[in-house]
């Protein structure tokens, strides 16, 4: 990423942070896919970007199998998982926020049963044992300084310091994917290419880019669905 693709990322990142954080007229509910969803105070808004309608809408659901969402936020794609016909779907948030958020849109869309949702550092609080068909995370994709500080919850929606979040994601996932499970990451454009494919190239992974969209901003921005593979 050259330093005009990194002023690009902070400034977009940077305007969204500001609506999620002073926008006195944020609505506590919106509506996406025709359901209501509950959204409470701190958790990213899919209500402000079309980030996590495309990505919902975009996953290939395993019927019948077991999906780890990562990041889960207000929880609407978890929820779609699980009418979508997943068996299981577990997710976990570092943000304790989201993690109740997404369990008042399972218990409002009927799913609580089928949505497990939980607290932690990436794959943190799962079992050892534990196996995905299908594992995906909307990530925080925007890189900042390793000794930046993620002050509030909310920050890990937006920022990833030394992309050190996604280091980890991408060394343990393929791990946690049982036999002919994927693995996707809902990036951008604006988020760190440079250290994605460093760090996709250490790890011994190919990067295919499924799906994209460009969002016509000011500044247009693309959202891309990334299918990370063993060389
Ligand atoms: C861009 S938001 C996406 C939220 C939601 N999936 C959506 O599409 O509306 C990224 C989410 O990842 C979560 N997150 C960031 N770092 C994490 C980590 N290390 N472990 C678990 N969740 C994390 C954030 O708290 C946030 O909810």
């Amino acid at each position: 990423m050259d330093d005009f693709d990194q002023r690009r990322a902070h400034r977009r990142s940077e305007e969204l942070f500001r609506y999620h954080t002073e926008d006195l007229d944020r609505p506590d509910s919106f509506v996406l896919f025709d359901k209501e969803w509950v959204l409470l105070d701190g958790v990213f808004s899919p209500a402000v970007t079309p980030a996590t309608r495309l990505f919902t809408s975009w996953l290939p659901y395993p019927a019948g199998g077991r999906f780890l969402e990562i990041g889960p936020g207000a929880g609407v794609t978890a929820v779609t998982a699980a009418v979508s016909g997943c068996a299981s779907v577990t997710a976990v948030d570092i943000s304790r926020a989201a993690v109740e958020n997404t369990r008042r849109n399972a218990e409002l869309h009927g799913v609580a049963g089928i949505v497990r949702a939980r607290h932690g550092d990436l794959f943190e609080p799962l079992e050892e044992s534990e196996r995905f068909d299908l594992i995906f995370w909307n990530s925080n994709f925007v890189e900042t300084a390793p000794d930046a500080v993620n002050e509030t919850e909310l920050h890990h929606a937006f920022y990833d310091p030394g992309f050190l979040a996604h280091r980890r994601f991408l060394a343990e996932a393929p791990g946690r994917l049982a036999e002919g499970g994927r693995l996707l990451l809902g990036f951008s454009d604006i988020g760190s290419w440079k250290s994605l494919r460093r760090l996709c190239s250490e790890l011994g992974l190919v990067i295919d880019v499924l799906r994209t969209e460009r969002l016509d901003l000011d500044d247009p921005v693309e959202l891309q669905l990334l299918e990370l593979r063993p060389r």
